[in-house]
């Protein structure tokens, strides 16, 4: 009796283990099939931080552009699909593709541990550090970050800025907003006295505000900062194989740095 019983849990144990190992399989191949089936790749994306994704007037209409769009066209290329873009607020993005409402995200997204707990992430595709923007004519107030003591300093919501000035500009107060437009306009009225960005998106918004430069002299600690990845839905096995093989190609032919390049003078263009 007591044989047979163990054969059965035996028996029921293999099963399960292969049930489950077949249903893990089907999972890591659904995305690019469904993708493929559909024939577009949904991206969510904040297209308010060039170079990597922004807007400009493109015969007479609004057009979304930047380094993340010619990635996602790649992408998009490869899996022989369309790419469709969906704008949102930054702190929507991530939660977009949780819900399914989009495939991926690409927008400038540092693949934190925090957030590679509850998305798959691509192979890192650019490395930034972060830096912190003022008033040109209040720059030498502001040459390090205890001079940001008892002022206001502002971060996207919902970014990694957020945790970097509540973190690493300890006196100041955090003033988180939606809108990047509005962390500018309030800079330059000087309802804040500092906005924290990554590099590349600082460096075209001073070259489009001469009112504005970088504290060259301020150094965050860039140990913590992470480079940026594609979202993906946890599991999402060879889609992010696919995307993995994507990204590696372009970094070997230094692509994705032209793509950088080349939109940081378009959105210089397109704000003149
Ligand atoms: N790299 C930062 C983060 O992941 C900021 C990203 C903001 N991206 C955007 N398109 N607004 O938190």
């Amino acid at each position: 009796m007591k044989k047979v019983m163990l054969g059965f849990i035996v028996a029921t144990a293999m099963l399960t283990l292969a049930a489950c190992g077949s249903s893990k399989k089907a999972e890591s191949n659904h995305y690019v099939d469904q993708i493929k089936d559909k024939g577009t790749l949904t991206v969510a994306l904040n297209p308010e931080f060039a170079p990597f994704e922004f807007q400009v007037i493109k015969d007479g209409k609004n057009t979304i552009v930047g380094s993340d769009i010619d990635l996602a066209n790649e992408i998009g290329k490869v899996l022989g699909v369309t790419v469709k873009f969906q704008a949102m607020d930054f702190n929507n993005v991530l939660a977009s593709v949780e819900s399914g409402k989009a495939d991926i995200a690409i927008s400038g997204i540092s693949a934190t541990p925090e957030r590679q707990k509850a998305y798959d992430f691509s192979t890192p595709y650019y490395t930034a550090k972060n830096v912190m923007i003022v008033q040109k004519s209040q720059a030498n107030a502001y040459q390090s970050l205890q001079a940001f003591d008892g002022k206001k300093v502002a971060a996207q919501k919902g970014t990694v800025q957020e945790n970097i000035v509540t973190e690493q500009v300890k006196g100041s107060k955090l003033v988180s907003l939606t809108k990047n437009g509005q962390m500018i306009n309030e800079l330059k009225n000087g309802t804040v006295s500092g906005v924290v960005f990554e590099e590349p998106i600082a460096k075209a918004y001073v070259a489009a505000n001469p009112d504005l430069t970088i504290v060259s002299s301020i150094d965050f600690d860039s140990s913590k900062s992470d480079s940026y990845a594609i979202a993906l839905p946890k599991n999402s096995g060879n889609l992010k194989k696919e995307i993995d093989k994507v990204i590696t190609q372009l970094k070997a032919e230094g692509k994705i740095e032209t793509f950088v390049e080349t939109n940081f003078e378009l959105s210089q263009k397109a704000t003149k």
